[in-house]
């Protein structure tokens, strides 16, 4: 059984799918055919939209793909075009609905089409169209509140358009959707074509969005508007990580995530894999810091995917972004006569077991305790166990009570905390529509895990603290609140300030020598923070 984690990241491979080249289409489309792969994604973002973004977008884009004829579910190009519409579109929603704004403004002051917008019949009420020039903002619970059926439609269908036209990859923009401008209308008119009116305002929408250039358009725009992130968000990261950081990862978040491997050292070696990907035809590089890590190339031979690449049922290698490799690489103890041979370690947060899993190749000899207070997640780690041949090193702990014994005797403990995941942003497209100003409980739940964690530590052992978050009430003022406990003390990742200091890898080293990791253009890792501390005693030494 795949988990949750598989699932969504199988789900974003079919988004950042580019491989595909145009001769490979088996169907061509003509304007006259029933453009039904748009229909589907019309479909699954207004399902989205009514939701309010909650739930799942990737599995939104797995219902939609269901829906294609089965000729188009066989075609990779058509899954692809439906993944990369939808999950674009959720990413760029409020980009795109600033263009749509302009758009409907240049309608409104254009002589020719001048009484298009408030036409009697064209399916858009007068506060329908007040609503979408409020240009109200998603995720903020009142978006678009009065907008009717028609207008939601309306919406979604002319936020695809301008999706298609100014974001997609060209390489699926040449293949699929209307390109016309009467196939481009019909689309956005969405309805048969007796209805004039409503046919009016469509073809005035396309020609003002076949007339302007929406590169320059956006160009002069907020960051917040280029980024389609919450203006509040983009402030808050401006004035605790400074404006040109902020643009970094603002714009970065709206990017496609690079697919990185962890080659899983139980099974195989780094080159024996590299090796079974080139005879494959796939393209791919070790990752700079991480000895682990490789990075595909984001177009891979057709029907390539990651289920496809040898070794996936076999445990061979796990997805796995390199920042998150980069925090079990953290864990690494310290050298020197007290550094167990076979480690005690405890993964607090464990989760679905990323990192647990990452620390079994790490430590085959050690013995590593998992625990989580959420038990679904605990259940994936059981199957992913053994797959990646790491049952005999790895146990279980559901209760947590259980882990009462174990006080003062890690090696290591891993406090991979509950955070906002704002890092990983571009894994998770529909995040940003979940994104909560208001949200404060997550400092003090942190710290209180933290300070909770320090009793399992051992004296001379290592507390590790990690998130995907990027808030400095998350990361670095939790760790502050460690870094003043007495009997223990930062201890700095050598690795990680190394490769940062290196320019290696796109981060900052902060006062007490932890790190935080921003996501980056150009296959940089996805957004952490990690602060360390050892348990104080005499005789360590960093290895
Ligand atoms: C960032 S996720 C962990 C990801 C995981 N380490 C991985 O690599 O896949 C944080 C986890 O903390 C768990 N959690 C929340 N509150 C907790 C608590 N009080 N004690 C332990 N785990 C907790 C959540 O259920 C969630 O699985």
């Amino acid at each position: 059984m795949p988990g949750a984690q598989e699932e969504d990241q199988t789900a974003h491979e079919g988004h950042s799918e580019r491989k595909i080249l145009q001769t490979e289409v088996s169907a061509v489309r003509t304007e006259e055919a029933p453009f039904h792969a748009g229909e589907v994604c019309v479909g699954a973002l207004r399902r989205i939209y009514d939701r309010r973004g909650r739930g799942n977008a990737e599995n939104a884009v797995k219902k939609a793909i269901a829906q294609l004829g089965d000729h188009e579910q066989k075609d990779p190009v058509s899954r692809a075009f439906v993944a990369d519409s939808v999950l674009g579109v959720v990413v760029r929603w409020l980009t795109l609905h600033f263009v749509l704004v302009t758009l409907l403004t240049s309608v409104a002051q254009s002589e020719a089409a001048a009484g298009a917008l408030s036409r009697e019949g064209n399916g858009l009420s007068a506060a329908d169209v007040g609503v979408l020039n409020g240009f109200q903002r998603p995720g903020e619970g009142k978006a678009y509140e009065g907008l009717t059926a028609e207008g939601r439609d309306f919406l979604v269908r002319a936020l695809l358009l301008i999706y298609w036209d100014t974001f997609m990859p060209a390489h699926l923009r040449g293949c699929c959707g209307p390109k016309s401008r009467d196939g481009q209308a019909a689309f956005l008119d969405g309805r048969s074509a007796e209805d004039e009116s409503r046919r009016a305002l469509a073809e005035a929408i396309v020609d003002a969005q076949r007339q302007m250039c929406t590169d320059q358009l956006l160009a002069g725009q907020p960051l917040w508007v280029r980024s389609s992130l919450p203006e509040w968000l983009v402030s808050k990261w401006e004035s605790e990580y400074g404006t040109e950081t902020a643009e970094m990862v603002a714009m970065a978040s709206c990017q496609r995530g690079t697919t990185t491997l962890r080659v899983n050292s139980l099974k195989t070696t780094r080159e024996a894999f590299l090796a079974s990907l080139r005879e494959r035809n796939v393209n791919a590089s070790p990752t700079k810091t991480s000895p682990y890590g490789v990075t595909l190339e984001a177009r891979r031979p057709r029907g390539v995917s990651l289920r496809e690449l040898g070794g996936w049922h076999s445990g061979d290698f796990e997805l796995q972004d390199e920042g998150s490799q980069l925090i079990a690489c953290a864990c690494r103890q310290l050298d020197g006569p007290q550094a167990a041979t076979s480690p005690l370690i405890i993964d607090l947060c464990a989760g679905r077991g990323g990192k647990t899993l990452a620390l079994a190749a790490m430590y085959p000899s050690g013995r590593i305790y998992a625990y989580d207070t959420d038990h679904t997640r605990l259940d994936d780690i059981e199957w992913r166990l053994p797959r990646s041949h790491a049952s005999s090193c790895v146990s279980v702990v559901r209760d947590g009570q259980q882990l009462a014994a174990l006080k003062g005797k890690a090696d290591i403990v891993l406090v991979d905390a509950p955070c906002s995941s704002l890092g990983a942003l571009r894994r998770h497209p529909g995040l940003r529509w979940q994104l909560n100003q208001t949200e404060t409980t997550l400092p003090a739940l942190q710290t209180a895990i933290l300070l909770g964690a320090r009793d399992y530590v051992r004296p001379g052992g290592l507390l590790v603290y990690a998130t995907c978050a990027l808030s400095r009430h998350e990361n670095d003022h939790v760790a502050a609140v460690m870094d003043r406990q007495s009997g223990f003390a930062p201890c700095p990742c050598p690795l990680l300030t190394s490769a940062i200091n290196a320019g290696e890898l796109c981060g900052e080293v902060g006062r007490s020598g932890h790190c935080t990791l921003f996501p980056s253009g150009g296959g940089g890792t996805d957004g952490f923070f990690v602060a360390r501390w050892t348990r104080e005693d005499t005789g360590v030494a960093e290895m």
